[in-house]
């Protein structure tokens, strides 16, 4: 297994921020690294924001909180991550970008070093052929609120070495996560069950059975689900679960997968979800 010192996190968004805190205060030196210095800059703060916030709650001491700081450093130059151990992608979801992004670490960072993707849909064997370093390269699959989701779902390209693999989990459980190991299929092991069951809600509202509340209330007390599936919907946002849908609908090229009009709808009409106040609910 390859040790594993200094994490570059690529992209200062909700997740990437997420990744950064917390591999800083799992004692990792980590390099944030974005390509606008405006969301670099609100990343930065976000984390320095949340870890004040945890010190006043006293999840943790401001000695600890002062020390995971210092392990925090930013770049706007990819080039300040060349001589990272293990490099996290967790910049937009856009299959275009983010091929562009591998092709240039690729070149950047240190030979052995690994490239992990934090995708959602996009197929990590694909990411992986960017490279020259296919077998360096995996899935890490954090959850959203990173600090507080314990799942890390670990994606195995067809080239994924087994000590990749292995580093991957070890680095992944340092962080307090627990590791689970999916294939790259079309929407990994979590996407695959939850946005069909999210997708079906929609087709249950569009339909008539019932309304988003009731059908929210009915799965969170009748199945024991924390949140509904249109809560978790647009928490999520409903662009991106459009965007899952249609790469399991594609990808698995089967009709059971395709996305209900009325989602589509939603989408169209600029619902988002939460991210923009206005989604299956609407947001004061
Ligand atoms: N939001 C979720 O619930 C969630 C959950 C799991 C995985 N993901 C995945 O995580 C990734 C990031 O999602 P997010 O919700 O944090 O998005 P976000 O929009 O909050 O953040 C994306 C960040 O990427 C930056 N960026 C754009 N182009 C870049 C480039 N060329 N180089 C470096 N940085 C660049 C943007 O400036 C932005 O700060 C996506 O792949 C997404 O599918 C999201």
């Amino acid at each position: 297994m390859q040790n594993i010192q200094i994490i570059g996190v690529v992209g200062a968004g909700q997740m990437g921020r997420g990744i950064a805190q917390v591999a800083i205060q799992s004692g990792f030196q980590v390099i944030m690294f974005d390509a606008f210095q405006n969301a670099l800059d609100f990343g930065a703060d976000f984390i320095k924001g949340q870890l004040k916030k945890g010190t006043e709650k006293g999840k943790w001491t401001s000695d600890e909180a002062d020390s995971a700081l210092k392990r925090l450093k930013t770049a706007v130059d990819m080039k300040d991550l060349k001589d990272c151990d293990l490099v996290i992608e967790a910049a937009t979801e856009n299959r275009a970008l983010k091929f562009d992004i591998f092709k240039k670490l690729d070149e950047i960072i240190k030979p052995s070093a690994i490239l992990a993707s934090n995708t959602s849909s996009i197929s990590i064997t694909e990411i992986a052929a960017k490279t020259k370093r296919p077998q360096l390269v995996a899935g890490m699959h954090f959850m959203n609120p990173v600090p507080v989701m314990k799942l890390v779902e670990g994606i195995r390209g067809l080239e994924t070495s087994d000590e990749t693999f292995n580093t991957v989990a070890a680095v992944s459980e340092k962080m307090g996560k627990t590791f689970v190991r999916a294939q790259d299929y079309p929407g990994f092991a979590v996407n695959r069950i939850l946005m069909p069951m999210i997708n079906e809600a929609f087709y249950a509202l569009y339909e008539g059975v019932a309304t988003p509340k009731d059908i929210d209330t009915a799965m969170k007390l009748g199945t024991n689900q924390p949140m509904g599936p249109f809560e978790l919907a647009d928490f999520i946002g409903l662009d991106t679960c459009l965007a899952i849908m249609d790469v399991l609908h594609t990808g698995l090229s089967d009709t059971k997968y395709r996305p209900c009009p009325l989602l589509k709808q939603y989408v169209a009409a600029g619902r988002f979800g939460r991210k923009n106040k206005k989604g299956v609910y609407v947001y004061e």
